[in-house]
């Protein structure tokens, strides 16, 4: 009896979940993986179909993401649950004002970083990653797909940094591959993992393709589209 009525409960609690105006699609990766090039493109190739995107990026150019910035730039490091505490401000107020609102504005979100950005690089900086997910999940709308992209930390910061210090690099280097560490194990519904040593092109078609799945089966595409 208990089971069955558990049973409903999920079910009931799966169909309000899908029913959850809009959609939210988030690029992951480190620095340099390209999540604002495949932003970008994949804004360009859903908004030629007709549909109703907004961009949004983490950290944000709101006043929690400026003291990040700004601190970033200072040569006294913060320590991790300073750094933690600060991205998650960020990401309260970013939902609070932007998110929500354009999921429930019906539009398509795509989101350039978020709380799987703080599960690994905090998680690189020693705070559990499970600990930083369950904390983010207590707040922040659960995202409709996930797009991690692995490239490794010497092919990113090449793609980035043209003339940088090499010993400034090579301390980047050494965290970003824990950082790459932690993006690889994360597993989860709907998170899909690609490698992007891969052209834009053909990273953007994988995207694109999952998707357009993925929207039909919300009702936001028609299943025999023609517009794809
Ligand atoms: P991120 O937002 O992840 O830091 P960007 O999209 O800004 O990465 O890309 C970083 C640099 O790499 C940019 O100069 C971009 O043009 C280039 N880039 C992006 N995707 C690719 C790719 N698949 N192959 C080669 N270079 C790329
Ligand atoms: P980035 O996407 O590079 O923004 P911008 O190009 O505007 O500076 O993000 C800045 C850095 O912040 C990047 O190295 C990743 C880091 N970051 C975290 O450490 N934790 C987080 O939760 C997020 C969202 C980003």
């Amino acid at each position: 009896m208990v089971i069955i009525a558990k049973k409903k409960i999920d079910g009931l609690w799966k169909e309000l979940m899908s029913e959850r105006p809009g959609f939210l699609v988030v690029l992951e990766g480190i620095d340099g993986s390209g999540k604002s090039t495949q932003a970008r493109l994949l804004a360009r190739k859903l908004r030629k179909m007709g549909l109703p995107v907004t961009v949004l990026r983490e950290p944000t150019r709101g006043k929690w993401g400026r003291i990040i910035r700004a601190r970033a730039l200072q040569e006294t490091a913060l320590n991790p649950q300073e750094e933690l505490e600060l991205f998650l401000r960020d990401r309260q107020d970013n939902v609070r004002r932007h998110l929500v609102p354009a999921l429930n504005q019906g539009k398509i979100v795509i989101l350039d970083r978020y709380y799987f950005s703080t599960m690994a690089y905090q998680g690189a900086r020693g705070i559990d990653p499970e600990y930083i997910r369950r904390q983010n999940e207590a707040f922040a709308p659960r995202p409709d797909a996930v797009f991690i992209l692995h490239l490794s930390p010497a092919e990113g910061l090449a793609r980035i940094h043209q003339r940088k210090k090499k010993d400034i690099l090579f301390e980047q280097e050494k965290y970003l591959k824990k950082v790459e560490q932690i993006f690889r194990k994360i597993r989860g519904r709907r998170i899909y993992h690609l490698e992007a040593s891969q052209s834009r092109e053909r990273i953007n078609e994988l995207i694109l393709r999952r998707l357009i799945f993925l929207l039909k089966k919300k009702n936001f595409l028609q299943l025999d589209s023609s517009r794809i």
